[in-house]
Parts: structure tokens; C-alpha cells; sequence
């Protein structure tokens, strides 16, 4: 199992609940490598001590959230070289033309419309490497990173069928809507790291009372109902991080809540958050207060992910008619 996660921006409790706990789940039932993807992040213009205080802040908040450097391979991938080296390679195999068709680079092309740089563009390429290195089959991803794995998935396919047998073909894993969490101010828009509106989303840094204000200002409608529908976005949304962050069904947090007031309601789901947020911000503190244990956890996961980068990017080399002494 293989995935990444940018040490940009700041991380809501979207990414919480969506890709956090299942990389801490997953890595009981797997053979896990994840990386901290600074190679990707400097595609769009990042301040470098800012680069270098969120990757080591995300390496102490996933270790924080429970992912065991016991267990799974957690590293930075620019530590890792190999990355930069498949990156190049499958370049010769990939096109122009499928590269500016990717829904990404045209979101980003347009948001960044004054540095559209190379990379922007080959960003799809360098996250066929980091998968393909691990000879990973699975990718547990967002369903906006799809694309970007069926790209990965091509590539493979046209490399093995070039060279001969070469990587293992991948499939996307995509993470479970049920875990999709919305906007506290438009709930038919996603909780975005990126949202201009601050109290649309909920961060894992917040504090406990801006967590709690952050939820009173939420958005519901005007009837007093608390219920599941279609009609009701904003109370449904506020069931559903209920239901998350308490452990329980959408139904039980419908029942429980059947007859509160919206105020109480509200009240009810800031709490339980700041709750469940409290020990992982606190234990996040105590290890970054710690940076030669972090340092330690991401250097030899850097020499476990590099040991099984090697045996591939060899291989590759191999293939295309690298010389390496007869
Ligand atoms: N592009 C992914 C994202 O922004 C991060 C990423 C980089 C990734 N390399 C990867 C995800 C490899 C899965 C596999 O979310």
C-alpha cells in the first residue's frame, strides 16, 4: 500500500477523518509505505522555512494520530533520491498531451496562471514513481487523486509492455464518501484547507474554543429539525462529523440529537471535536518538542523506503539499457 500526503496548508478534520485514520487503520492489514510529498508541494511557489516546518509538524501529527513507525514506513520523499530518478525515466513514456489533459493541472494552471512551471506538469509523472518504486497495489486516495492513479496505472502498462514485465499494476482505493466532511459555511461545498472563509473550516490546530465558535457559526436552515436529508445539508453535514468523531452511525447521532435545539446540537459537536482533538494536538507538541526522535523515525524510514526503491529503479535501468559494467 502506497500513499502521500503535501506538508501544505493547513489540515481540517476532513483530512482527519478521511485520510489520517485510514493510514493508521490500514497499517495493521499492510505492507504500508507513506511519504510526506515536498517534491510535489514546491510545484506551486512555497516559502522554504514554511516547507520545512509543516513537513516535520505533518511527520509529528500522523505519528500523533497513531501510525507506528513499527508497523509502516513513514519518510520524506525528497530524502529518498530514487523518486527524482523513475520521475525522469518514465518522462521518455509519458505524452504531452495526456499530462495537459489532467483535471489538476488545469484547475492549478488557472489558479497559478503566473507560474506554470514544468513540474506543475509533470506532477502526475513524479506520483507514478513514487508508486510504482514500492511496487505497490493499492493506493488509498481521494477521489480528486483518481485520475492522477489511472495515469500511474497507464504508464505501468505501457512501460511493462515496452521493456518487458516491469512494475505491478496499481489500483486506486478510493477513501469513503461517508467520511466526506463540508464546509461549515456552504455545506454543498468540501471543508477545504484552502477555504478564504476561516470559519468554514474546522483545523486539527485549532483550540478548543475556536473549534466551538467555529460550530455555533455553522450554517443550517431555518425549520428547528435535527435530521438526515437532502433538504437539510448543513444539519446533515454536522451529523455526520458527529458521527465521526463520536465512533457511532449517522442514524444513532440522528436519534441521539431527535428533539435538541439547534444551539445545544451545535454546542454537542464542537465539543466532541475539541474532545478528540485535544490528545492529538497535545501529543504532536510533546513530539515535536522531541525533533532527534522524529529525526531518527524519518531517517530510517527514508533507508527502508530507499531499500525497496533500489531493487526497483535497478530493474528499470536494467530494462531501458543503462550501463552498469558488462
Ligand atoms: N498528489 C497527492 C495529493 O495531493 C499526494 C501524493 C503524492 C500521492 N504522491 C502520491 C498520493 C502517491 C498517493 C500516491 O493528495
Amino acid at each position: 500500500m502506497y500513499s502521500a500526503v503535501q506538508p501544505s496548508g493547513n489540515l481540517t478534520i476532513g483530512n482527519f477523518t478521511g485520510a489520517i485514520r485510514n493510514w493508521v487503520r490500514m497499517q495493521n492489514d499492510f505492507d504500508c509505505f507513506y511519504a510526506i510529498a515536498d517534491m510535489h508541494a514546491i510545484t506551486v511557489r512555497q516559502d522554504p522555512a514554511l516547507l520545512r516546518r509543516r513537513t516535520i509538524e505533518l511527520a509529528a501529527l500522523y505519528l500523533a494520530c497513531g501510525l507506528d513507525p513499527e508497523k509502516c514506513t513513514l519518510y520524506v520523499q525528497s530524502q529518498v533520491s530514487a523518486h527524482a530518478e523513475l520521475g525522469w525515466i518514465l518522462n521518455t513514456i509519458a505524452y504531452v498531451g495526456e499530462m495537459e489533459r489532467m483535471t489538476q493541472f488545469k484547475d492549478k494552471s488557472q489558479k497559478h496562471a503566473d507560474n506554470i512551471n514544468m513540474g506543475l506538469m509533470d506532477y502526475p509523472v513524479l506520483m507514478a514513481a513514487d508508486i510504482l518504486l514500492y511496487q505497490a497495489d493499492y493506493v488509498p486516495v481521494g477521489i480528486d487523486q483518481k485520475q492522477h492513479v489511472e495515469i500511474t496505472r497507464d504508464l505501468a502498462i505501457r512501460f511493462n509492455h515496452r521493456y518487458g514485465d516491469t512494475f505491478r499494476v496499481p489500483e486506486p482505493y478510493i477513501l469513503k464518501e461517508g467520511a466526506k466532511i463540508m464546509s461549515l459555511q456552504d455545506p454543498m461545498k468540501k471543508m477545504s484547507k484552502s477555504d478564504e472563509n476561516l470559519n468554514a473550516s474546522v483545523f486539527l490546530a485549532d483550540d478548543r474554543d475556536t473549534v466551538i465558535r467555529k460550530f455555533k457559526r455553522a450554517v443550517t436552515d431555518s425549520d428547528s429539525e435535527i435530521r438526515i436529508s437532502d433538504e437539510k445539508p448543513g444539519i446533515t453535514n454536522l451529523l455526520n462529523i458527529y458521527a465521526a468523531f463520536k465512533g457511532c452511525t449517522l442514524q444513532d447521532a440522528e436519534r441521539e440529537f431527535q428533539g435538541s435545539g439547534y444551539g445545544d446540537f451545535k454546542l454537542a459537536v464542537g465539543e466532541t471535536v475539541a474532545d478528540a482533538l485535544a490528545p492529538v494536538q497535545e501529543k504532536q507538541k510533546r513530539l515535536l518538542a522531541d525533533k532527534a526522535y522524529l529525526n531518527d523515525v524519518l531517517k530510517s524510514g527514508a533507508e527502508n523506503a530507499f531499500r525497496a526503491a533500489r531493487r526497483t529503479l535497478s530493474k528499470v535501468c536494467r530494462k531501458i539499457g543503462f550501463y552498469r559494467g558488462e
